[in-house]
C-alpha cells in the first residue's frame, strides 16, 4: 500500500514522542508557499517543535505555524505562532498560473476558497469596470484580472499589510494597467457610479456594505457577488431578502442569477457566494 504523506509524518514521531499523543496529531494542514499551518491541541505542546520539523521535512515548507486563535477582526488577521522554522514567513504562493506573495503570519489566505477564485476568474469580460470591494492581497482581483481581463479593476483594502501585498501582486502578476489598488474603507474611498460588478468577499456584517456596493454600480444596475456565512437552511432566501429590501430603496429590484456554497464554516452554517443581478423596477 502507497504510503501517504501523513503516515510519513506519523511513523517518524512515533520515534519521538509518546504514542498516545501520536493519535493526537493532525491529519490535516494549509499550505501556502513553502509556509505549512496546522492547529496542534494543547496537550501537544510540549512537542511542538519536534512535531514542527517533522511537518516541515516530510511536506517540504521552510516554517510551520501553529493556528492558536483562527482568522478575526476587520482586518482578517490569523492568530498563529512559528513552531519551526525561519520567522520570516513571507512568501509566494501559486495557484492557476496565479502567484500570491503573501505573509501568512499577517494576512490570510483561504485554500477552501480555490474554486470560488477559480470562478472568478473567468467570470468578468473584457467590457467590463469591476469593483473589489474587500480585495485583501489580490485573491479575485488578481486571477480575474489576468484571465477575463476586464477594462478595469478597483481594488479596495483597508489592513495596510495586505495593502502593500495587493500592490506587490499586481505586479507580480503584470496587471498595472488593469488594477487600480485602493487603500482604506471601501465605504468611503470606493469609486461611484462605474462598476458593472462588484465583489463582496468578506464574511461578518456583509450586509452593511450592500449600500456601498449598489453606489459603485452604474446607474445602481449591474451584478453583485454577495458572501457571507448563513444558516444552510435559510439560503438563498433570506440573503436574497437582505438584498431586496437594500434594492427597494435604489428603486431597484435583486434577481437571483446563481448561489454557491464555498465552505462549511461551522456545523449547520456554511460560507455562501449569491450572485445577484440588481435591475430596475
Ligand atoms: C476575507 S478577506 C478577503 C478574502 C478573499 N476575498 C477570499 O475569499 O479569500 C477580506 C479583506 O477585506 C478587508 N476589509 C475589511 N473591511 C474593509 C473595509 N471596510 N474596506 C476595505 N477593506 C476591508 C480585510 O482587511 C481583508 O483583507
Amino acid at each position: 500500500m502507497v504510503e501517504t504523506p501523513f503516515d510519513k509524518i506519523k511513523e517518524s514521531l512515533s520515534k519521538q514522542i509518546p504514542k498516545n499523543l501520536v493519535r493526537k496529531i493532525p491529519d490535516k494542514w494549509e499550505k501556502t508557499g513553502e509556509v505549512l499551518t496546522i492547529k496542534l491541541p494543547t496537550d501537544l505542546k510540549n512537542y511542538e517543535k519536534e512535531i514542527g520539523e517533522v511537518y516541515a521535512m516530510i511536506l517540504n515548507c521552510k516554517t510551520v505555524l501553529n493556528d492558536i486563535g483562527g482568522i478575526s477582526g476587520v482586518y482578517r488577521e490569523p492568530n498563529v505562532a512559528v513552531i519551526y522554522g525561519s520567522t520570516n514567513t513571507e512568501t509566494i504562493h501559486k495557484e492557476n498560473g496565479i502567484k500570491y506573495k503573501l505573509d501568512p503570519q499577517r494576512t490570510m489566505f483561504s485554500s477552501g476558497n480555490m474554486d470560488e477564485r477559480l470562478r472568478m476568474a473567468n467570470i468578468s469580460n473584457t467590457g467590463e469596470t469591476v469593483v473589489d470591494l474587500f480585495a485583501g492581497i489580490g485573491y479575485f482581483t488578481i486571477p480575474m484580472a489576468v484571465y477575463s481581463k476586464p477594462k478595469k479593476i478597483f481594488a479596495c483594502e483597508i489592513n495596510p499589510v495586505s495593502y502593500d501585498y495587493l500592490c506587490a501582486n499586481i505586479i507580480l502578476n503584470n496587471v498595472t494597467s488593469l488594477v487600480e489598488p485602493l487603500k482604506g474603507d471601501n465605504r468611503k474611498i470606493s469609486p461611484k457610479n462605474v462598476a458593472d460588478r462588484v465583489l463582496l468577499g468578506y464574511f461578518g456584517d456583509t450586509h452593511d456594505f450592500i449600500p456601498t456596493a449598489l453606489d459603485c454600480l452604474k446607474n445602481h444596475t449591474g451584478i453583485i457577488h454577495y458572501h457571507d456565512k448563513f444558516p444552510e437552511d435559510v439560503v438563498p432566501d433570506d440573503p436574497l431578502k437582505i438584498v431586496k429590501k437594500i434594492a427597494e430603496k435604489y428603486d431597484r429590484n435583486a434577481q437571483l442569477l446563481k448561489y454557491k456554497h464555498v465552505k462549511t464554516y461551522a456545523p449547520g452554517i456554511s460560507h455562501f457566494v449569491l450572485d445577484i443581478q440588481i435591475g430596475e423596477q
